[in-house]
């Protein structure tokens, strides 16, 4: 099992990953047109943080960076529906914000969460109160109406991941 966290570079093998995980998205996701999660998880911008196991994409987070803001956006988050409620969610969360905040040099994710999956942000720390400033996000990320803003902070020194 591994974590990687990569966007549409070139090669090969990441093309392969990012293609299984738009299939997973679509899948779990079916409200979103299939069209616009191609786009942005292809999208130079956007980074996915993975879960591979045996070189199959078990789920990922697809989110874009806003370096100048330190923040990010989490547009697309999903596990495949045999691999649901066994942990691989929470893994894949710590994962991404590990690497938002040492890689990114991010301090906080906003995202608009699906009603079904509040539940699964607020145990993953995000709450419904925005704190930060909203000059430092305003428009720099859509407004969207199938959703609810959520935030979440990253704490400075804590090890998300072992
Ligand atoms: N509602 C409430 N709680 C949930 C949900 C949910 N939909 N999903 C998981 N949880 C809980 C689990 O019970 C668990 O609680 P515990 O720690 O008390 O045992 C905790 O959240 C973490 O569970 P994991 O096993 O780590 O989560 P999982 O691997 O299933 O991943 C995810 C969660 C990504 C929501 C997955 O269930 C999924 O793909 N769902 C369908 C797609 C979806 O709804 N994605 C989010 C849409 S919003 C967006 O993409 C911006």
């Amino acid at each position: 099992l591994k974590f990687v966290c990569l966007s549409n570079d070139g090669i090969d093998e990441h093309m392969v990953w990012l293609i299984g995980l738009k299939n997973i998205f679509a899948r779990q996701l079916p409200n979103m047109p299939k069209e616009y999660i191609v786009r942005l998880v292809m999208d130079r911008s956007h980074k996915s943080v993975m879960v591979i196991r045996r070189n199959q994409v078990v789920g990922g987070i697809t989110y874009r960076p806003y370096a100048s803001q330190k923040f990010g956006e989490i547009a697309f988050c999903a596990i495949t529906a045999d691999e649901q409620v066994k942990g691989y969610g929470t893994r894949l969360m710590n994962h991404l914000k590990q690497h938002a905040r040492d890689v990114d040099g991010l301090t906080h994710f906003l995202t608009y969460a699906d009603n079904n999956a509040v539940g699964y942000f607020i145990k993953q720390g995000f709450t419904k109160e925005i704190h930060l400033e909203k000059d430092r996000w305003q428009g720099y990320i859509k407004d969207y109406d199938g959703g609810i803003l959520m935030e979440c902070k990253i704490d400075p020194k804590l090890p998300y991941t072992d």
